[in-house]
């Protein structure tokens, strides 16, 4: 069976058994503080383990892009140097939301394995969690006595709280697991060592394909475990590895997954893959990291400095890394791998073909920038390494963190020169990094506390901007030492920051108005609506009045309906290629990030305003369309975007059927006459490929406009009221330049007439030409001149100048440089001395230095100094 042929067994068996197949959710991860990148299938799922959210279907199926590179789940240094390790890997999955339960999750995935995919009986092991007595928790009994049924009892293996009892992360939804693992050993090394004894103990062709966990507990954050409100299922299996056993590859890269890749990779390389285990290990380093990469490109993250850009970049610097020195690819070649990446997820995961050129050209970008980086690291390790008995920790430390270096291949080059890192001293920075950075971001999260009893929120914030409301629980953070409560009400006018557009502010009123408490802003958890205050009322169960701070909220749906404005508009200016990468709508104004490969023209940027003020004067009516069918939305040719998980129902949101019409939960504006007016106040790059515009609407526009025309009408009164404002600024302008330029040949003639009156004045002291002079010159290019000047007429020379520009005094010594050598006179250091004089400081070359100062009256005696020097 091909990978996609493996793919769809996996769906459409569970969609026999009543699963509803969904698509794989992003993998950059935008709602959740707990989490930078989909870790696991589940994710997208979390709130409906923890009853946060209603359950539509019960029964789900899909295959998740996934990636496991920071937090707790984080594969990164295998990857590469095994052969069963990726970064990005497709995870595929079942899950019952308060449904099924073991027995049905344990018998199908042992049908699906050995009936569908025909691995032998044999073959397969299982785990079974033996209970934890510090947790309190009992052995799973009950898993162990289903898998009984299934398979020889001396292949049930039982599993401590490490392997068998399954997290997301320090808190969240977890539970007992059962994993299946496949021995694909050879008959003689199965007779050799018994399967069992390899099971969970890193063995490369004894693997774990499958977990399922069953979801009972909630981890809180002081390690307590909660029961769930109901039992879920949850499984996920590792896509790589399943067709790797299925096509009896003995590693995943052997598969049709990579080897399309690899060989691209091995051709242009001209290499043969499995000859050299060195650049084997390079190549699949390439192979698995661009997938990652483009992954995370497609889904609008990135590379930057920071957070998950920081990630993705670290992982592409890898792979470049392994690149340029197994392979020797000197010039960018990653971004070369995108189009074949594309054409082979072009029927799973279109987004990626949707968007190559895009993908590949911030490849490149960055690339090309690394690559310099490169090898300049490259030539720091050469030369701490020629005079160093060995590689310190901290040296390691700067090439991993500057120049991001892997701590893998600067042992390796290390080892190379016969020298040792110090990987305890790099092990201790790092560690000491991680804790900066984690205190620098660091979110004391307290534990929900149920105030009134409820689950379903209502945002109201559509229609409202007041209602009345409850409580339903409230927890205290704590965030670079300040202490702020989160609060989740049942109804709610407060609009939650996402797409873009910030969170409402406003203020908690008790029943009586007599007490207030502010709102200072709103977030989206997973499917919460979090109100952040400062003060939490002292009676909680009454019931409040939630108010939105009307003014701020109003302009930013004006900012927010231009936005949409000005998308449509970009496209029909630009081309169809304009997709949305980043966008910022408040109070103030609208920042919009678009992929476009050049900078816009003046022209461009006026059509564009100039459409947006068209359809604002047009005084449009909002059509708001909620519950729509994806699909049928999706029909009516409206705009998504890449890397934005939408569910089965979205809301539409048109300004006209025939401009603009986007998938969007933000806040509008009745009809767009209300934006008044649209500005664009600035155009610039953000990224390869990535442009950005900042524009104002309402209010604000108008007051730049007022003073844009106060600043008009302020030169022309200068200007005495001149006809042609921009004719007479030009004129100025020219007669500027040529008074400039007279003014400078005036002092070019002035200093080559002072050169030879000075050149006369030499004394000779003991065989030294000295000159002492004050001069006045208009700046400090014209004495150097000077000094250059007299140098080469007058030999074996001393020369100190004394001049003032706008009252600051400056001092110029020269020496011939004969007299460095055989009188031992130092330009550099003799000025120091005599800028004491003048209260300043000074240095340059032994045969040329110049000072500044405070004092002009102190340069006559800096003269008389000079004198005084040169005659002793
Ligand atoms: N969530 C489980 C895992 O990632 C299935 O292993």
């Amino acid at each position: 069976m091909t990978t996609i042929e493996i793919r769809q067994a996996f769906l459409d068996f569970f969609a026999s058994k009543g699963h509803q197949v969904v698509s794989s959710a992003p993998i950059v991860v935008k709602n959740d503080p707990t989490l930078m990148f989909t870790n696991a299938g589940m994710n997208q799922f979390k709130e409906l383990f923890l009853g946060d959210a209603p359950v539509k279907y019960p029964r789900v199926a899909d295959t998740q892009r996934c990636l496991r590179v920071s937090g707790k789940h984080n594969d990164l240094e295998e990857v590469g140097i095994d052969t069963y390790h990726h970064t990005m890997f497709e995870m595929l999955g079942n899950w019952s939301f308060g449904d099924y339960f073991k027995k049905e999750a344990i018998t199908w995935s042992w049908e699906l394995l050995t009936e569908v995919y025909r691995i032998p009986k044999d073959q397969l092991y299982v785990t079974v969690f033996e209970g934890d007595e510090k947790e309190g928790l009992p052995k799973d009994q009950e898993a162990y006595n289903l898998w009984k049924e299934l398979i020889d009892e001396d292949r049930i293996l039982l599993g401590n709280k490490k392997d068998n009892f399954w997290e997301m992360g320090e808190t969240g939804p977890c539970g007992p697991c059962s994993e299946i693992h496949v021995d694909c050993r050879t008959p003689a090394e199965k007779q050799e060592v018994d399967g069992k004894i390899l099971v969970n103990n890193d063995h490369p062709q004894v693997i774990e394909i499958w977990n399922n966990v069953f979801m009972q507990y909630n981890r809180l954050k002081d390690g307590s475990l909660q029961p769930l409100p109901a039992q879920h299922v949850d499984t996920g299996m590792g896509l790589e590895r399943l067709v790797r056993v299925l096509q009896q590859k003995s590693s995943n890269y052997d598969t049709d997954v990579f080897q399309p890749l690899i060989q691209f990779i091995a051709k242009e390389a001209k290499v043969t893959y499995g000859e050299d285990e060195k650049l084997d290990i390079a190549m699949r380093v390439m192979a698995d990291h661009i997938r990652a990469i483009s992954f995370c490109i497609a889904d609008g993250q990135l590379p930057s400095n920071n957070k998950a850009g920081y990630v993705i970049r670290r992982i592409l610097r890898r792979a470049v890394r392994y690149a340029y020195t197994f392979l020797n690819f000197k010039d960018p070649f990653l971004n070369k791998l995108v189009p074949v990446l594309a054409g082979q997820f072009e029927s799973v995961f279109p987004e990626l073909s949707f968007q190559k050129e895009f993908v590949q050209k911030v490849v490149l970008e960055e690339e090309t920038s690394f690559l310099r980086t490169l090898s300049t690291g490259i030539q720091r390790f050469e030369k701490f390494a020629n005079t160093a008995s060995k590689i310190e920790g901290s040296f390691a430390f700067e090439l991993y963190d500057t120049f991001g270096f892997p701590i893998d291949l600067t042992d390796l080059m290390a080892r190379e020169k016969g020298l040792e890192v110090d990987m305890e001293g790099f092990n201790k920075e790092l560690q000491e990094q991680k804790t900066r950075s984690r205190a620098a971001t660091a979110i004391d999260t307290g534990d929900w506390v149920i105030v009134n009893a409820g689950e379903e929120v209502e945002f109201v914030g559509y229609q409202e901007l007041e209602t009345e409301c409850k409580i339903l629980k409230y927890r205290k953070i704590i965030a670079r030492g300040k202490e702020q409560f989160q609060v989740v009400l049942d109804r709610t006018p407060f609009y939650a920051e996402s797409g873009g557009q910030i969170g409402d502010t406003g203020r908690l009123e008790d029943h009586s108005r007599l007490f207030q408490f502010e709102v200072t802003d709103t977030k989206k958890e997973n499917g919460l609506i979090i109100h952040y205050l400062d003060l939490l009322p002292a009676d909680l169960e009454g019931s409040f009045w939630a108010l939105v701070d009307e003014e701020k909220r109003l302009s930013t749906e004006n900012n927010h309906s231009a936005t949409h404005l000005m998308h449509a508009a970009l496209k029909q200016v630009l081309g169809s290629h304009v997709n949305q990468k980043g966008s910022l709508v408040n109070g103030d104004y609208l920042r919009f990030d678009f992929s476009h490969f050049s900078k816009l023209s003046a022209q461009e940027i006026s059509e564009i305003e100039s459409i947006v003020n068209k359809k604002i004067r047009q005084n449009i009516s909002l059509k708001e369309q909620r519950n729509v069918p994806y699909e049928e939305a999706l029909q009516s040719g409206v705009t998504a975007l890449f890397g934005e998980k939408y569910g089965d129902y979205v809301r539409v949101i048109t300004f006209d059927d025939h401009f603009s019409k986007e998938l969007c939960g933000g806040t509008h504006v009745k009809a767009t006459g209300q934006i008044g007016y649209f500005k664009i106040i600035s155009e610039s790059a953000v990224a390869a490929g990535v442009r950005r515009i900042e524009a104002i609407t309402g209010i604000k526009a108008e007051e730049y406009i007022v003073n844009q025309q106060k600043v008009l009408s302020d030169l022309k009164e200068i200007l005495k009221t001149p006809a042609d404002l921009v004719k007479t600024i030009e004129n100025l302008l020219e007669e500027n330049s040529r008074l400039r330029k007279e003014s400078e040949k005036n002092i070019l003639e002035k200093s080559a007439g002072l050169k030879y009156e000075l050149a006369k004045q030499a004394e000779n002291i003991n065989g030294i030409n000295f000159i002492a002079k004050r001069i006045e010159l208009p700046n400090a290019d014209a004495v150097k001149n000077l000094a250059f000047g007299i140098k080469e007429i007058v030999p074996d020379l001393f020369l100190i100048l004394a001049a003032e520009f706008e009252g600051k005094p400056n001092l110029t010594v020269m020496v011939s440089e004969n007299l460095i050598k055989d009188r031992n006179l130092n330009a550099g250091v003799i000025i120091r001395e005599l800028a004491k004089e003048i209260q300043g400081g000074g240095g340059g070359q032994p045969f040329y230095a110049t000072a500044g100062g405070k004092n002009p009256a102190g340069l006559d005696s800096a003269l008389e100094k000079a004198k005084a020097f040169i005659l002793s």
